[in-house]
């Protein structure tokens, strides 16, 4: 085996994005694109030489390949040790979780998340640093850096390692250990919640669907929810992930979970439905007739998570992204507990989880999580879920009545416009922020605008700042309208519209959402003509 240094030049648009770099399969299988892409983390985590980190990923096509070539970069440039799921498979909380289990200097992913996967759809790559979470901005910033001047990268001449075996192997000097990718997640579950509660739950006959959508987490949810905690076999369904994610869409919300959402609406519905994406770290909570909102559940496990043995002592504080619906403040108000306002993407909440200033927070795009590691767990969500569940006796449905009765509703939705022209896009969010100054005070459509500016964030805890993350309007009453582009797309723009009203009267709760935000949805595109810059009359899909 030896060591060959390959020439090579810069490749355009290796810029990590709101979570990675993501691009199409085939960019990525690309000469060299994957190798410039990772000897661009090594030169921003200044070298890769005597390091210990974890790899793995989603399953998607392109996953065993692209872990071979990082395998061999890594055992070229000198790595100590690689600490690889089994089959390379690892979901995203799993593998944050054994980056900080085995105090590694962090880990890779390979994983597009919640986008198809396929040698047509998208792949990407991640580096998590060794607080297990996302790497901050200038980390991915070093990345940028070296990704635009390389000129070489070494990698090792060898064959394929036998990823399929538990165990521990080497590539030149470097050590492989090949682990179980469920085991060790599923034993921190198993000290964050109380796993007799939930097997008396399921033994008194209490019955949940949960849908893995061909990913990753099917493995994780059956040897938890079926083996451990004794819901029926077959209540983990498209338990088997698969490269092109039986063709489907990983994402969980009503759209790409219909099948889910159909079972749900059903006559016989199961008590519980619970689906992830591709790489784990989403959740969508259905009960039965009952859909929860991102936002809501978020809200709803602020205000229960001290039923859960890990946050019985309560919570240090929340936070949510800024576009995320302000439904969790209202339960931070009413506990006395400290909520911050985040960039969208998760590696915003490292730094304030780190410092012990929140421990549990989420986003509107079903990502929920907590302290116990640094991505958003979908499969925790649905346990913490469970556990309040199990605890208060409640339906779902109970559960947000209940809820909504003590805290007020927060309609929301966000409406997607993908794949528009991107100059078209930019020039839309141009013309809206040139017209922020002006609005407060002014009339849109029968509500006055109470505030509107671009989202800006300073860390208050290294002091770092993030600037334009979003245009937003508030109008006094309590409505709400923000405005950004996606940094996760691979295609054109996708123009996320962020929509928000408020109601206190519980005559209104059971509203339906589109309908309870219509008068939002006209302001929206009458302050920005998304209609007249995307062409588009509707939005392709709204969550
Ligand atoms: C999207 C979501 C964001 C999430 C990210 C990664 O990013 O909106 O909340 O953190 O995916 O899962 P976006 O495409 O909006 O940049
Ligand atoms: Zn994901």
């Amino acid at each position: 085996m030896s060591v060959i240094t390959v020439k090579t030049a810069p490749i355009d648009g290796q810029k990590p994005g709101t979570s990675g770099l993501r691009k199409k399969t085939r960019v990525f299988m690309g000469p060299h694109y994957l190798e410039n892409f990772v000897a661009a983390i090594w030169s921003a985590i200044g070298g890769v030489r005597g390091k210990t980190l974890v790899l793995g990923g989603d399953g998607r096509y392109f996953n065993d390949r692209a872990a071979q070539v990082i395998l061999r970069m890594a055992a070229a440039s000198g790595a100590k040790k690689m600490i690889v799921g089994q089959g390379a498979l690892l979901s995203t909380p799993a593998a944050s979780h054994l980056i900080r289990l085995n105090k590694t200097d962090g880990g890779i992913i390979m994983s597009a998340s919640h986008n198809p996967g396929g040698p047509d759809e998208d792949f990407g790559v991640k580096f998590n640093t060794p607080n297990g979470g996302p790497a901050p901005e200038n980390v991915t910033d070093k990345m940028v850096a070296a990704a635009a001047s390389i000129t070489e990268y070494q990698i090792m001449e060898a064959q394929d390692v036998d990823l399929s075996t538990l165990g521990t192997t080497t590539l030149g000097d470097m050590e492989i250990e090949i682990v179980d990718p469920v085991a060790d997640y599923a034993n921190l579950m198993k000290e964050l919640f109380d796993f007799n509660a939930l097997r008396d739950l399921f033994a008194g006959g209490f019955t949940l669907r949960f849908d893995a959508m061909h990913a990753i987490t099917g493995p994780y949810a059956k040897t938890i929810l079926e083996d451990t905690l004794g819901a029926a076999p077959g209540s983990v369904v498209n338990a088997t992930p698969s490269p092109d994610f039986g063709g489907g869409h990983p994402d969980p919300n009503p759209i790409w979970a219909k099948e889910l959402m159909d079972v749900m609406m059903g006559d016989d519905a199961p008590d519980f439905g619970a689906a992830s994406d591709g790489d784990g770290d989403r959740n969508m909570i259905v009960g039965r007739n009952c859909y929860v909102g991102p936002s809501d559940s978020l809200a709803v496990l602020a205000a229960n998570a001290h039923l859960a043995p890990a946050y019985s002592d309560g919570l240090k504080g929340v936070a949510r992204s800024m576009p995320t619906s302000r439904a969790l403040d209202r339960v931070a108000a009413k506990r006395g507990l400290d909520c911050y306002e985040t960039p969208t993407g998760w590696k915003f909440f490292g730094n304030l989880l780190d410092d012990g200033r929140i421990t549990l927070c989420g986003e509107e795009s079903a990502g929920t999580g907590s302290d116990h590691v640094r991505e958003k767990d979908g499969l925790w969500a649905v346990l913490l879920w469970l556990n309040i569940l199990a605890k208060t006796g409640k339906s779902v449905q109970q559960m947000m009545t209940d809820h909504w009765a003590e805290f007020g509703r927060n309609f929301y939705s966000r409406h997607d416009y993908e794949s528009v022209d991107a100059e078209e896009a930019n020039a839309m969010i141009e013309g809206l922020r040139a017209k922020l100054p002006g609005l407060p005070g002014t009339d849109v459509l029968g509500a006055t605008v109470e505030s509107a500016d671009e989202f800006s964030y300073d860390d208050p805890v290294d002091g770092s700042r993030a600037t334009a993350q979003g245009l937003r309007v508030t109008f006094t009453g309590g409505g709400r309208i923000v405005y950004r582009l996606s940094g996760t797309g691979t295609v054109g723009a996708t123009l996320r519209v962020y929509l928000e009203d408020v109601s206190d009267d519980p005559a209104t709760f059971t509203k339906d959402t589109q309908e309870a935000l219509k008068d939002m949805i006209a302001r929206a595109d009458h302050l920005a003509g998304i209609a007249k810059f995307t062409g588009r009359q509707a939005p392709d899909v709204r969550t």
